[in-house]
């Protein structure tokens, strides 16, 4: 009906049509190919912005690649190719990666793209004429890999406080932001909205970086070339955040052509690494103070895959390419585990043997059995057509209830961007289907005629709760899901977040038995194949 409440959920949540929900990953550095705990970043903001998708959301979901920098122009030497061939030749990788991980983005910004040069440009003189850019002199301590200059008294022992490495002195003329002026509007932003920033441990992070006093930001370099040109200066380039966070409104047109703008802006979420949170929730919401233009509803920093006990990093060589880990279990197989087995806001360790028992667990042993089993019992004792189900008893009502008000929970989880919780939700349904089967014992039923009754309830229940899970997991294994509803022959059935909340959808259904969904690894043959692929690597990369 059309009269119904709106704090209703779900099946009863009435369509948003006209709701936007605007989505964005950092825009990544192609200095080289991706890992895994990029992938990561992307993963969670594919799954919200299907998510949303499904529930009925106007979605725009950005990536894209962050491509000046001094960094950048030195890869570019040592490969001895220019600038624009050495990120040209990365971007490629990343949107073969995105390509290969079936990425639902809406929209890709080069931030070497025109359209994102010119209006970085008028952000830069909008910001001058307000008055918030000057010129002044630049001394400090500069890590190079960074980025970033430092005030001595942040250096750690002399070195970079976020990667550790050397800093040299550097002093130069520099255009500057006036952040000083902004500190108090931050800190009324960051106490008037608690829900800003999450998770809770950065928010007192920041507040308290704030406190203790924001100097001035040097927003513009001389040093080298490869940056987009300050208008009012050529002797001196953008500083790579301040081009780079531009990135969130210039996609959307700001300063030109402000269709989408006005539609998406301000941004739901902009989701982030806990070592990127002070740029998006200090540096960036002062930017768009001065240029009086609404903050970002919400910054969300998650935390690092660690392996070996740290970041993982190209220079250390212990990077785990995604590419690798997708040929051999699959798209879904990945994202399942990179969104079940890490707790968003916190740092994770990375293994292989994590991530080899992770897929036989849920994926080969919960669900791939659950669906085979089901399937091959409908063949068998009803020649694959769906039963109607005409009895009840506690038991059917248990799986019933937990299998229509998964998506509630569900949808709260999501909410609150615990994307393990919400998984482990729907993994409820398959478990408690599993051991349904156990205690129902099929296979003494099919042996009464009697009882045959009994026995299509069973498979009846089985077979709604498989469907109301193949729509629950969409957002985060779409693949499997239109493969689980091949075999449920639901193919041509359009899978509607809806549907999750009602019983008893499959009347006339006819299942076919497909291919098993999730192999059962050999954890041990897994794990000598991962590190045979990976020493190959190192010896090709070595020979080059
Ligand atoms: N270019 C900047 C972002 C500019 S946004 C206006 C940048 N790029 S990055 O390529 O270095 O990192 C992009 C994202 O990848 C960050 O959010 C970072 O946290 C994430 N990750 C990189 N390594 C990671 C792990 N090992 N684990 C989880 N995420 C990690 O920063």
């Amino acid at each position: 009906g059309s009269f119904l409440l709106p704090q209703q959920k779900g099946r009863n949540r009435p369509m948003s049509e006209h709701k936007t929900f605007y989505i964005t990953t950092p825009i990544y550095y192609p200095s080289d190919k991706l890992h895994i705990g990029h992938s990561y970043t992307t993963v969670a903001c594919d799954a919200l912005a299907r998510f949303k998708r499904m529930q009925g959301y106007d979605v725009m979901f950005l990536t894209g690649t962050d491509e000046h920098g001094q960094k950048i122009e030195k890869c570019a030497e040592e490969a001895q190719v220019t600038p624009k061939e050495y990120v040209d030749g990365v971007v490629e990788t990343i949107l073969r990666l995105w390509d290969k991980m079936e990425i639902s983005y809406d929209d890709f910004i080069r931030t070497t793209e025109l359209r994102h040069i010119k209006r970085v440009q008028n952000i830069f003189m909008k910001m001058y004429e307000n008055g918030d850019i000057y010129k002044g002199k630049y001394e400090g301590w500069y890590c190079t890999p960074c980025e970033s200059y430092w005030p001595e008294s942040q250096l750690v022992d002399g070195k970079c406080p976020d990667c550790g490495r050397e800093v040299k002195k550097m002093s130069e003329d520099a255009y500057f932001f006036r952040l000083s002026k902004y500190s108090d509007a931050l800190l009324d932003n960051f106490r008037n909205n608690p829900d800003f920033l999450q998770p809770e441990a950065r928010r007192n992070e920041m507040i308290s970086f704030v406190e203790q006093g924001l100097e001035d930001l040097c927003i513009s370099r001389s040093t080298f070339d490869w940056g987009i040109p300050v208008p009012i200066d050529e002797e001196h380039v953008i500083y790579v955040w301040l081009d780079a966070l531009s990135n969130y409104i210039t996609a959307l047109g700001y300063s030109e052509d402000d269709a989408l703008y006005k539609k998406y802006w301000p941004v739901d979420v902009h989701l982030v690494g806990k070592e990127i949170v002070r740029f998006h929730s200090i540096i960036w919401p002062a930017m768009l103070m001065s240029l009086k233009e609404p903050l970002p509803k919400q910054v969300l920093g998650h935390g690092w895959l660690l392996i070996d006990g740290g970041k993982m990093s190209k220079s250390k060589g212990n990077v785990v390419d995604p590419e690798i880990l997708i040929d051999r279990y699959g798209i879904d197989a990945l994202k399942y585990f990179l969104l079940r087995e890490y707790t968003f806001g916190q740092d994770g360790i990375y293994t292989n043997e994590i991530m080899l028992k992770r897929l036989n667990y849920d994926l080969a042993n919960d669900l791939g059995n659950l669906l085979s089993r089901t399937v091959s019992m409908i063949m068998k004792y009803n020649d694959g057509v769906v039963p109607e189900a005409t009895t009840k008893d506690e038991i059917d009502e248990e799986l019933q209830e937990l299998a229509t008000t998964a998506g509630n929970r569900v949808e709260d989880k999501m909410d609150t961007f615990q994307f393990n919780m919400a998984l482990d939700e729907i993994w409820a349904i398959v478990r408690r289907a599993n051991k349904y089967i156990d205690e129902k014992t099929p296979w003494i039923l099919a042996k009464d005629p009697e009882r045959k009754a009994e026995l299509d309830t069973v498979l009846r229940n089985l077979v709604e709760a498989l469907r109301i899970v193949s729509i629950l997991i969409i957002p985060y294994m779409h693949t499997t899901s239109e493969r689980m509803r091949e075999q449920l022959g639901l193919a041509d059935v359009e899978a509607k977040w809806e549907d999750a909340f009602t019983f008893y959808q499959m009347d006339g259904c006819k299942v076919q038995k497909g291919e098993v969904l999730f192999p059962r690894l050999d954890i041990e043959k897994e794990l000598e194949a991962l590190s045979q692929i990976r020493q190959e690597k190192v010896a090709t990369k070595n020979k080059k």
